[in-house]
């Protein structure tokens, strides 16, 4: 058993230290945030992350996780400690601000008494692991002790970070002392991953290429999706095909909306800044950020060409699914809802919103928003004449259509249904009453609708399963 500091209890500090806890290291979360220990003392959790609450307290009663805002306390007697404080775009609106890092460390050195391995789990900048080095050398109160550092990268995505700290793909561990690293990796064994062991710039770049390249894959399928729009091919089956192509892989083809979140945004841009200042035109990430920020506002584009062009939604009632960025949490950062109400709201529509977890975070950051919050989805679009699907949140994709369209507005056509998700299928919400949307559907909507619900079903089903097996491509009706 080994005995742990975690800094920082956001999605990554609180389950990296409550999921060590559990593997039988005795942990310590410390955070400088009084209102989140507290409530961490109370026993709540200040995140919504699946898993976690019962992970805190089987380890809080086992007496192996305890919480704190005082370094005096957390740092002393530790053969460990976690830096997993936030690096959120600097004020300069490209790099990061480590400001939170170098606290961190001041306050780590400064209450330091024995030899430590820090570790830096935040995503910071290449090289960033020296500057941490350099602050805790700056404030050591006794400047014989041994201190080295590792860069340990998370791969953890929110709303999934417990399962994806359990079953790593691989664990990254980079530093100038091959025995600290070593020593960290001792600690990963349990969950036999893959572990790699290389320097510390390596170690930080890793993190930085990973999130790039899945947020490009991202901005891929979404070019993808309207070229497919113009060119009538469904995006969701272009992405299926070329997913059986182990080299490419399906995860991370989804069209939508685009990418929203405490990392890709943040990390992609302090990505380019890092290149831009060692004098690198970094052309394809900053495509990749141009495409993601446009692709949010096709939503509210589309629907207001579909309910009459320019001006069309002034007065309008426009339901909003959705909120967080993406499912499975509340959190809101840099997500598509953000824009997309901001821009409804500039169009002079009338927004009702439902999402299941993230009105309380909506609240929170956007208390001027003057927007209606409903308990549920068929109260968010009662008398509204669009829809916009935002988040890709199970339930939304389980609705009864028929149902959300029996209590919307009466609209020359049917309402418009935008599904910034693809969650539906264009065929069954044109079967509905809808004017179906998508992004990237464009086979769909160029079919259009004839036949009754149970040949279309089937149909459809014989034509996907046939499409599948045998390769030859139907003709499109
Ligand atoms: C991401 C990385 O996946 C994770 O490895 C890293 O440690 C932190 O950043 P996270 O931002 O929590 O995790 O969520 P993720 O599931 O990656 O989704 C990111 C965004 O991309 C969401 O807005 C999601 O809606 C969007 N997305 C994801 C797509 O638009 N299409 C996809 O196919 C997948």
């Amino acid at each position: 058993m080994k005995r742990i500091c975690v800094v920082g209890t956001g999605y990554v500090g609180l389950v990296t230290g409550a999921c060590l806890a559990d593997l039988g290291n005795s942990v310590i979360c410390l955070d400088i945030v009084d209102e989140k220990i507290e409530r961490l003392r109370a026993g709540e959790l200040p995140i919504f992350e699946p898993g976690l609450d019962a992970i805190v307290r089987r380890t809080v009663a086992a007496k192996r996780l305890s919480f704190t805002t005082d370094y005096s306390e957390g740092v002393p007697g530790v053969d460990y400690i976690f830096i997993a404080v936030n690096t959120p775009t600097g004020p300069d609106g490209a790099g990061a601000d480590m400001s939170h890092v170098e606290d961190a460390a001041k306050s780590i050195a400064e209450n330091l008494t024995h030899d430590v391995i820090v570790i830096n789990k935040s995503t910071m900048p290449v090289g960033s692991g020296n500057l941490v080095s350099q602050r805790i050398h700056e404030h050591l109160r006794d400047t014989s002790l041994k201190v080295s550092v590792v860069s340990n990268p998370e791969f953890l995505r929110e709303g999934v970070a417990v399962h994806d700290f359990k079953n790593p793909d691989r664990i990254v561990l980079g530093s100038t002392d091959r025995d600290a690293a070593d020593a960290v990796a001792k600690l990963y064994l349990p969950l036999r991953a893959p572990i790699m062991i290389t320097n510390l710039y390596t170690a930080e770049m890793i993190k930085y290429a990973s999130n790039a390249f899945l947020a490009t894959k991202i901005s891929f399928i979404n070019e993808m999706a309207r070229i497919c729009d113009l060119l009538g091919a469904d995006v969701t089956e272009v992405a299926e095909g070329m997913g059986y192509d182990k080299r490419i892989g399906r995860a991370f083809l989804n069209a939508g909306l685009g990418y929203g979140g405490s990392c890709f945004p943040k990390d992609i841009k302090a990505l380019a800044f890092m290149a831009d200042e060692v004098g690198l035109h970094p052309q394809l990430i900053e495509a990749v950020m141009k495409i993601n920020h446009d692709q949010r506002r096709l939503a509210v584009e589309r629907l207001e060409a579909a309910l009459g062009g320019s001006d069309s939604l002034r007065g309008k009632n426009i339901a909003v699914l959705g909120l967080a960025f993406k499912d499975n949490t509340d959190d809101m950062r840099e997500a598509p809802a953000i824009d997309i109400i901001n821009w409804l709201i500039e169009a002079g529509a009338n927004v009702h919103t439902y999402d299941p977890v993230a009105v309380e975070t909506a609240q929170r950051i956007q208390p001027d928003w003057q927007v209606r919050y409903c308990d549920d989805e068929l109260a968010a679009v009662t008398g509204c004449q669009g829809v916009i699907i935002v988040t890709e949140w199970k339930r939304f994709r389980e609705l009864n259509l028929a149902e959300l369209r029996a209590v919307m507005a009466e609209v020359e056509g049917g309402p418009v249904l935008i599904d910034g998700r693809n969650l539906f299928n264009a065929e069954e919400a044109t079967i509905a009453g809808f004017r179906y949307f998508g992004i990237g559907r464009g086979v769909e909507r160029a079919r259009g609708v004839t036949r009754s619900r149970g040949e279309k079903r089937s149909d459809t089903k014989a034509a996907r399963n046939l499409h599948k097996y045998n390769g030859d491509l139907r003709e499109q009706q």
